[in-house]
């Protein structure tokens, strides 16, 4: 994107989480400033372009898992800016009546998401801060019905969030809410990144800091915590590609993922 098509309230001259993230997935919905530190990432993480392909096909394999198990809510939290295989594509490829709320705090992220999704049926835009939990489910209200089975996707988005945050709610404490919030048979889609390399990580740590949110990286065990109160669904906390692979080709085989992914169910 060019710099002067930035709406206002947004600089063009700080890289942001979500425009990084399109860059990694080969997305035009990025100034220059995202492409120069999501290169800068590139260069200390080479695998991140595939994790974020992996973590797209996690994606397309959990909302399956979810639809052919009966869910027809369905809350992308943290959702990014639209890209191949939205979630309600896939959801809505298997039962069109699923009802998908997509939900973000960056405002580009939602004018997009609305310029190119809102026409579908139940595909909703919400514009909300997951770290006020509070808000964030009272717009939900108006959208979900959680006297039935709700899924809440977490995909990325969790280690933008502290634990202890000066700035909202830290990041299980949202998770808690929305457990406490959904009725038994709902789920929690989850997946985290990890400090894969620690020799590397304090210098993409710094690329991170200077962009709309920094990072957050927690351990296997951290990530676990997450589902207290959820059973994991098999294979539990693994790699992304190691989540149910279907047939299709495996990206980035070879090489250690840079984060964890799994599924809860609240019984
Ligand atoms: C790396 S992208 C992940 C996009 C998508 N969930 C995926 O995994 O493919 C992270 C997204 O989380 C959003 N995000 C970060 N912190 C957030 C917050 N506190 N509330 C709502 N959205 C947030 C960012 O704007 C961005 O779109």
């Amino acid at each position: 994107m060019d710099s002067q098509a930035a709406p206002d309230g947004v600089d063009p001259n700080v890289p942001n989480v979500a425009r990084m993230y399109d860059y990694y997935l080969d997305g035009k919905d990025n100034f220059a400033a995202d492409r120069a530190a999501a290169e800068q990432i590139l260069k200390l993480f080479p695998e991140t372009r595939d994790s974020a392909r992996e973590n797209r096909a996690f994606l397309s394999r959990a909302v399956r898992h979810l639809v052919e198990s009966g869910v027809r809510q369905i809350v992308d939290l943290g959702s990014g800016l639209p890209t191949q295989g939205n979630t309600h594509e896939i959801a809505h490829g298997i039962a069109p009546d699923t009802r998908v709320i997509y939900v973000d705090y960056d405002p580009v992220v939602c004018a997009h998401g609305r310029a190119l999704l809102a026409d579908g049926d139940n595909i909703t835009i919400v514009q909300a801060d997951a770290r006020d939990p509070k808000t964030l489910l009272a717009e939900l209200h108006d959208h979900v019905d959680f006297d039935r089975p709700v899924a809440f996707l977490l995909l990325a988005i969790l280690h933008f969030i502290p634990d202890e945050n000066p700035d909202g709610a830290g990041a299980y404490e949202i998770v808690q809410r929305l457990y406490e919030a959904s009725a038994p048979g709902s789920y929690l889609v989850l997946s985290h990144a990890i400090d894969a390399k620690p020799d590397t990580t304090p210098e993409a740590l710094e690329v991170y800091n200077r962009a709309t949110a920094a990072l957050s990286l927690r351990t296997h065990a951290e990530i676990t915590r997450f589902f207290d109160g959820y059973e994991l669904v098999e294979p539990g906390l693994v790699f992304p590609k190691d989540w149910r692979p279907d047939d299709q080709p495996l990206i980035g085989a070879e090489k250690t993922s840079i984060g964890y992914s799994g599924v809860g169910r609240k019984p």
